[in-house]
């Protein structure tokens, strides 16, 4: 095999970023946004960035890397009028198929992205594919989902408006109308009609399975690729050199703004079956996975979760230093596909978000490329950033100033508060974002200096209406709640590597 076009030299650095259900919307946006923030972070000829997209389907995958390639000839082109250039021949794009519903999809992606040759387009000429083995992931981005909604809710919005007004309607929707009890059938994808209303043998909540079930066991079966960075060419864990210097492999997760309630999620309906809020669930179940996976009290049950099926550590314990980093972030509200309109109620609900927006709501990036924002800046934080800001204990939102301008903020969880604090106060200065207070080492929250809109970052900007001080018993419920649910997302995840299993060495799968 011919040597990969980000080798070129002994000091080349390399960013590997998948990025799932990358043909719409905010997904095609974050790997936008990447390639503009990486070029422009980056500008060194020997720093490359490899893209690997995941779709439905061949159609779109071809699609997605044309769309992709189009829009690095547009920045070049802009680069080039101001006499500059991207050096787009360090952009490299691949795109695989993955369904998330499709269990035996998902470890056959997995499986494709470890040991075979992706097809890897390279720069912004029409030049052809050239076969690639990617010897790593840093960051994967679980972007993929689906709604699973019908319509609005008429008198819902109505007295969600007239009682809470534009910004939390618009934020925090009350509207939405669902039918409920989707499933789907995880060993061929197929959808499973005439059997909602309860959990039964061989079925899934669809909406579960597509968020959340999918992205999990697609996450277990790739962490051989997420091992991380190590600079020191001695250590045999080295396996390249990141843009961003050494550190663990990131999984970064999109949630929502809005589900952030004890009520959006019960451990008597885990799967979403007999809600009729499924999506909300899935959303509320990703913070409380990626929040508190490393919590003292759930890192002995999320454990096996980090540890590769054919790890040769033969003492059962995780490896830290390769153990992958878990984030949360979410994209605000963005005008996409996700929620079924047609273009009459599609123009108006644009409308009223870009109106909260010039309301004073920090959550309406509106557009995917906005929304994609907090995504993007997770991947490409240096490590040393993101743990200055305690970045894995909090859930970073995609925000914009009322001229549109994009900035990374945090986001409140109902029992986690903005960063699992108790007591956490709401206000803040120019200098501390969050208490007020100096930071820890004298020169206040990194954050603020990232972003100088202080109003914005503000805690009690864009809080939903009714939300609680952390108390100490609320986060320990949190906790305990995600214990909980990793128990029973890793019972989950055994059952069906089981099945799979056994549904490959008949041949149905
Ligand atoms: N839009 C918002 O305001 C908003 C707010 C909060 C959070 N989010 C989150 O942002 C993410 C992207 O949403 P979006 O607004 O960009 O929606 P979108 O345009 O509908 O994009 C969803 C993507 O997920 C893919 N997908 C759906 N089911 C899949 C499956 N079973 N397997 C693999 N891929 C699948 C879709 O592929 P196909 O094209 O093949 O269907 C599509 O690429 C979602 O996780 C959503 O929950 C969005």
């Amino acid at each position: 095999m011919p040597a990969a076009p980000w080798d070129n030299g002994a000091a080349a650095k390399q960013l590997f970023v998948l990025v799932t259900g990358a043909n719409s919307g905010i997904g095609l946006g974050i790997c936008q946004r990447l390639i503009d923030d990486f070029t422009a972070a980056h500008p060194s000829t020997s720093d490359h960035l490899i893209v690997i997209t995941t779709t439905r389907s061949a159609a779109k995958s071809r699609q997605t890397t044309d769309q992709l390639r189009q829009h690095l000839v547009t920045q070049e082109a802009r680069a080039a009028a101001a006499k500059s250039s991207l050096n787009p021949d360090r952009i490299h794009l691949a795109s695989i198929e993955l369904d998330l519903c499709n269990l035996p999809s998902v470890y056959a992606a997995a499986e494709r992205l470890r040991f075979s040759p992706l097809s890897i387009y390279t720069g912004a000429g029409k030049a052809a594919s050239s076969p690639h083995v990617i010897p790593r992931l840093d960051s994967v981005i679980f972007n993929a989902g689906i709604g699973g909604w019908t319509g609005i809710g008429w008198w819902n919005l109505l007295t969600n408006v007239l009682f809470d007004g534009i910004q939390q309607a618009t934020t925090f929707p009350t509207c939405k109308a669902a039918l409920g009890g989707l499933l789907v059938d995880p060993l061929t994808g197929k959808e499973v009609k005439g059997a909602g209303g309860a959990e039964k043998e061989g079925v899934m909540g669809q909406v579960f399975c597509a968020n959340i079930f999918g992205h999990y066991v697609f996450a277990h079966a790739l962490l051989p690729l997420l091992r991380g960075t190590d600079e020191s060419s001695n250590s045999n864990k080295t396996i390249g050199h990141s843009a961003l210097g050494p550190g663990p492999a990131r999984i970064i997760w999109e949630s929502s703004v809005e589900a952030v309630g004890w009520n959006n999620l019960s451990l008597d309906d885990f799967q979403a079956i007999n809600t009729l809020a499924a999506y909300e669930s899935s959303k509320r179940l990703t913070d409380v996975l990626a929040l508190t996976a490393g919590l003292k009290g759930v890192a002995p049950i999320s454990a096996p979760f980090f540890k590769a099926d054919d790890d040769d550590n033969t003492d059962g314990s995780n490896n830290d230093d390769t153990t992958p980093a878990t984030y949360v972030t979410h994209p605000g509200v963005v005008c996409s596909t996700l929620f079924p309109l047609n273009w009459f109620c599609f123009a108006l609900y644009q409308f009223a978000m870009y109106l909260s927006r010039w309301l004073g709501s920090p959550w309406h990036p509106v557009t995917a490329y906005k929304g994609a924002v907090a995504a993007v800046w997770v991947a490409l934080q240096p490590q040393s950033a993101l743990d200055a800001l305690d970045a894995q204990h909090v859930k970073w939102g995609a925000s914009t100033t009322r001229g549109g301008t994009t900035l990374v903020k945090r986001s409140e969880v109902e029992g986690w508060g903005f960063r699992g604090i108790v007591g956490e106060e709401l206000q803040s200065t120019n200098v501390d974002s969050i208490t007020g207070k100096a930071w820890s080492d004298g020169k206040g929250d990194p954050l603020a200096e990232m972003y100088p809109y202080p109003a914005y970052l503000l805690n009690s900007r864009g809080r939903k209406k009714g939300a609680a001080t952390l108390t100490s018993e609320r986060r320990q419920e949190f906790e305990v709640l995600g214990r909980d649910c990793w128990q029973e997302m890793e019972r989950l995840r055994k059952e069906w590597a089981e099945r799979v299993r056994k549904a490959r060495e008949e041949g149905h799968a």
